[in-house]
């Protein structure tokens, strides 16, 4: 299959790219879109047969459910089945935004969107794209990660043809992504609240945000909760370690104990800056939770470029602001 890349940087683009795009979703098609955490692969949500085809592109297991996009509260409604004051709170104070609410399904939505659960998670993405997309296609657009089952998401289109070139109509290019990692999943189905994935939005703001302690969030490397929180997810093809160092030294020292040539290995530093010219490739990332998420899957997806066969990264700092970088990181570093 041929895959078009439509960029959207002009009205006139924007609305060409807009109309290919609602065009082919509407014939039951998937098409790769942009939003502001990572790019998407979408189809009609209320379509079981395009949703189907998600599962197919992308290699997905079929116990993985996925995430519904919508544009208004509206359309929230009618995929969901009542609306606890939690999620009239979260709603206003996050959306649209990199938050999706788990809730228990509408008849509207087919078991396939949710791997056969009860609940669907709903969010209302903020890129202008996605909005207007939603609204001209008058559905909401259930989609994953544009990218094959456990790879790194895509935060470019790049990333995405890369991954799936050849599989997809359409991919609509919107540039990087300004979040970067995939949005905060918020359990909303029972009494007690929990974080099921951390992200941008920490569950400290959503602890302030309800005015009550949530559950603890599911360990990443441990058993899973929610369907789809598989340890290995979010992988580079390279291994991953994270590591600290005081200094080159240090550093030099915990490469040699990993066997891996200096010149197989990438670093990523946000803080202890290296001064060797060994590595195969050193990258900073700015040390500010917004900057470095929106950096790291760009840095990983270089590394893996640059065919490096090891990883190290500088231990990102404790604190929720940092909770779904660590989050990714400690699931980019399992081997399972
Ligand atoms: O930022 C994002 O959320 C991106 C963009 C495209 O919106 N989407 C995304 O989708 O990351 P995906 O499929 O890669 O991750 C969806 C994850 C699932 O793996 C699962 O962990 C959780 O969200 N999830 C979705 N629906 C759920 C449900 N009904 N119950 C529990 N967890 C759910
Ligand atoms: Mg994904």
């Amino acid at each position: 299959m041929q895959t078009r890349v439509l960029t959207i940087e002009t009205p006139e683009t924007f609305e060409r790219a807009l109309s290919a795009a609602a065009e082919l979703l509407k014939q039951g098609e998937v098409v790769a879109v942009p939003t502001e955490t990572v790019y998407g692969l979408a189809a009609n949500a209320f379509s079981a047969a395009a949703v189907r085809k998600i599962y197919q592109v992308k290699g997905r297991p079929a116990a993985n459910p996925i995430i519904v996009h919508i544009a208004s509260l509206d359309m929230a409604l009618e995929c969901v089945q009542g609306w606890p004051e939690p999620a009239r709170i979260l709603a206003r104070l996050f959306w649209p935004g990199p938050l999706t609410m788990v809730l228990p399904k509408s008849a509207a939505i087919p078991s396939v969107v949710t791997a056969g659960g009860r609940t669907v998670g709903v969010r209302w993405p903020l890129h202008p794209f996605m909005q207007e997309l939603i609204r001209r296609c008058g559905f909401p657009l259930a989609a994953p990660s544009a990218n094959q089952a456990t790879q790194l998401s895509p935060t470019t289109a790049d990333h995405v043809q890369q991954s799936l070139g050849g599989k997809i109509p359409l991919i609509i290019d919107a540039g990087a992504a300004n979040v970067g990692i995939e949005s905060t999943v918020v359990d909303l189905s029972e009494s007690s609240v929990r974080v099921l994935r951390p992200g941008m939005i920490s569950a400290a703001q959503i602890e302030t945000a309800l005015g009550q302690r949530l559950r603890p969030a599911p360990d990443p490397t441990g058993a899973l909760k929610s369907p789809g929180l598989l340890r290995k997810h979010y992988s580079p093809r390279a291994r991953l370690h994270i590591i600290r160092w005081r200094d080159d030294q240090e550093l030099s020292e915990a490469a040699r104990a990993t066997a891996a040539p200096f010149d197989r290995i990438a670093v990523l530093a946000h803080d202890k800056v290296p001064q060797l010219a060994t590595f195969k490739r050193v990258a900073v990332i700015p040390f500010d939770p917004e900057a470095y998420a929106r950096a790291l899957y760009h840095e990983l997806h270089q590394a893996d470029a640059a065919g490096v066969e090891l990883i190290l990264v500088e231990m990102p700092p404790p604190g929720p602001a940092w909770d779904g970088i660590r989050d990714r990181l400690s699931r980019a570093s399992a081997d399972g």
